[in-house]
Order: structure tokens, then sequence, then C-alpha cells
């Protein structure tokens, strides 16, 4: 049900490290930062090993291990400002943002990048970040409700002139933006992307995303969510692509990346990995049928904020291949990849990794694909 076809090559992206702490919340030895330089220098090693996206986070204050964090949006278009033809999902808020504001920004960012700007809209589980700045927390699914309305208006706006909207979260009265975003052969606008998994982050996705991100599962968790984004794409005679979250450790032997994956649950930050756990049942936990991200992860998932390690990318090169080429084969359209050392280990990624993965789809029969 992949809006690509079945032979369309995996895509990835990789988390952009714009908030401080590294990708897990954990004492081992992390050789990321979150400065400029770093991203700058990241970004660039990302788009010549093989990315063809970055996500950046959006996060507007101090919170479990992230002590300090770059604004979402500007380090995102300056991302694509130093770097040639990588994309980057700008995070968005559309409780943070009015979208005929994120609808200006997203035009001149895609004509300043030659049509490589995109976003990831997410409905947040931080109620501390908006008690912070005095704005209303919704409940759950009436998050998801101002969410839909907020990417209607963002398509309305990119797409048409004379915008009318009368929605119970935004209104607008015959607005017209010029210039739009560029048409790309690729897409009518700027790709929108979906960060959440509850029953109501499903049927949105169906409804008005592009990508909906699932967060770190196995096999049956993927083909779940497939199955629901799909339903309610099919509904609306529409079609989703998926991405899936993962954290990768290669090593030569599995026995090696398992060790890392070990060192980092026994140094893993008590403390902070609890107070992620409890904030984060606003998350699907509180959803009306409790059922969403986070909703079933145990504490040593958590350690890595979206369950990236329940993935299994940890292992030896081939066994990272193999899996990324199955989940593939189950309708996974884009791989979003965390690391330990995000730099380096995109460029061992790009060297050892990559190369295995192309093998081994120019190898796979069609007709398996196909049925994906
Ligand atoms: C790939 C991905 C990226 C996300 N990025 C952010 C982010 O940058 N900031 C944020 O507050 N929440 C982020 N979220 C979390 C969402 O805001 C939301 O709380 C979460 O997806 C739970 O949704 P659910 O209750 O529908 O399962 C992200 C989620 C996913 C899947």
């Amino acid at each position: 049900m992949s809006v690509g076809t079945p032979s369309d090559p995996l895509k990835f992206a990789y988390w952009v490290p714009n908030v401080s702490g590294g990708l897990v919340t954990s004492g081992i030895e992390q050789r990321t930062d979150w400065n400029w330089d770093y991203n700058r220098e990241t970004a660039i090693a990302a788009e010549n090993n093989g990315f063809e996206y970055a996500l950046s986070q959006v996060r507007y204050m101090a919170s479990y291990s992230a002590e300090y964090q770059h604004e979402s949006t500007s380090l995102s278009l300056a991302i694509m400002m130093a770097t040639e033809r990588l994309k980057v999902m700008a995070a968005v808020h559309p409780g943070m943002w009015h979208p005929g504001v994120f609808a200006n920004f997203g035009a001149t960012a895609d004509h300043l990048t030659n049509g490589r700007f995109a976003t990831n809209v997410v409905s947040g589980w931080f109620k501390g970040e908006f008690q912070a700045f005095g704005e209303p927390w919704l409940e759950h699914d009436e998050r998801y409700r101002r969410t839909e309305e907020f990417i209607r208006c963002l398509k309305g706006i990119w797409e048409s002139d004379d915008f009318t909207f009368l929605g119970d979260f935004y209104r607008f009265h015959d607005y017209t933006l010029k210039p739009k975003p560029l048409n790309t052969p690729e897409r009518p606008h700027p790709e929108i992307f979906q960060g959440g998994n509850s029953t109501a982050a499903r049927q949105m996705a169906g409804r008005v995303s592009d990508f909906y991100f699932s967060n770190g599962k196995d096999y049956d968790g993927v083909v779940e969510q497939l199955a629901d984004v799909n339903a309610s794409a099919k509904e609306n005679d529409r079609s989703v692509k998926f991405g899936l979250n993962g954290f990768m450790i290669i090593r030569d032997t599995e026995k090696e990346a398992q060790d890392v994956l070990r060192e980092i649950v026994d140094k893993a930050n008590v403390e902070q990995v609890e107070g992620f756990r409890q904030a984060v049942q606003q998350a699907g936990a509180s959803a009306s049928d409790g059922k969403g991200m986070w909703a079933e992860s145990s504490w040593e998932d958590l350690v890595q904020y979206n369950d990236g390690f329940k993935t299994k990318l940890i292992g030896t090169p081939e066994q990272i291949a193999e899996r990324l080429i199955e989940y593939k084969k189950l309708g996974v359209d884009l791989s979003l990849l965390c690391f330990l050392h995000v730099k380096e280990d995109i460029e061992q990624f790009g060297r050892e990794v990559l190369p295995l993965v192309r093998e081994m789809e120019a190898a796979l029969p069609e007709r398996e694909l196909a049925q994906a």
C-alpha cells in the first residue's frame, strides 16, 4: 500500500542531535554533540553515506537528560543550507505554532533549499513544556483533532488560493500565500511526516499524512500498525508511506554488539529514565483505548527514548542488512536511525551496511516485494 513502487530502494533518515545528551539516556560514552559544527559535519556525512532525510527534534526546554536544545525549524534550515541533497524534516508542535506562520516558513525554506523542506508534525507528550509557556494542554485525542486541522491548513495554504477554513482550532478567510512552496516532480507540497502511534494517530495518518513514523518495533508491531494505517488510508482513497525508528549498533560479531547494548542499559541514568517514563504517560497510555507510543515499553526500552532497541538493528553488518530487508518486505519505506556516536556511526553504516542492503535489494525477486 506504499506510495512508492515495491522496488523503490529503502530510504534512510537519521535523528538530528539538536538536543543535548545523545540518543540514549545513559552514562556510556557518546561521541555525539548537539552543537552547530557537529551537526553541520554530521549532515554532510549523512548525505554522502546514503541518507536522503534528516529528522530534527522539537523541544523547548531542558528535560530528561537533554539539558540544551537548538530550535528545530531554524536548525533544520541551517542544515539544508549547509548540504546539497539532504531533505530535513523540521519538527513542529501545532500547539505552539500557528499553521499560517508555519506554512510561510515552509514555503520560504523550500525556495531557499530547492525543494528540500519537509516537516514532522508531532502532537506532544511533554505537558511541562506547555505549562511553562502558559499554553493549554489538551486531552490526548483532542491534540490529534488539532493536529489534523493543522495539517489540513498547511496543505490548503500550500496548494490553493483564497484558502478558507473554519475549524475548532484554526480559522482562515480567503487567504493566499505567495510564493507557494516548489511543486517538484516528487511531491505537490513539502512532505508531511507524522510522529504518533495511537489509534487517533493511525486514523489521522490515513486521512492526511504522507508518512507515518513508528516508534521502534519488532516485525509483529510493524505488521499490526501497517494494517491499521493502510486500512485508514484505503477508506480515504489514499496511501501512506511507513517509517520505522531503530537504534543501530554495528560490530564485527553479534556478541560485541549485544555487549554495547548491555553497557548502554547498565549505565542508564535511572532517575532521568524514570522521569521520562512518568512524563510519557501523557502519550499513548492516556489515549481513550490506552494504545500508542510507550504504552507497552519496558524500562529498558525507554533508555532509547523512541523504543529504538525493539527494532533490533544490533549485530554484524550482514545481520543488520538482513533485518532491514525483512522490514522492507513487510512494507517499511524508510528506516529512521539513531546511533551512539552519530557522525562516526553514519559513516560506518555507509561503508559496511548500506552496500549490503543495496545488494540484497537487487537480488530480491520482484514478486516477494510486490507482496509488501
Ligand atoms: C519519529 C517521531 C518523532 C517525534 N519527535 C518528537 C519531537 O521532536 N518532540 C516531541 O515533543 N514529540 C515528538 N514525538 C512524540 C509525539 O509528540 C507523541 O507524543 C508521540 O508520538 C505519542 O503519540 P501517541 O500518543 O499517538 O502514540 C515524536 C514521535 C515520533 C514517532
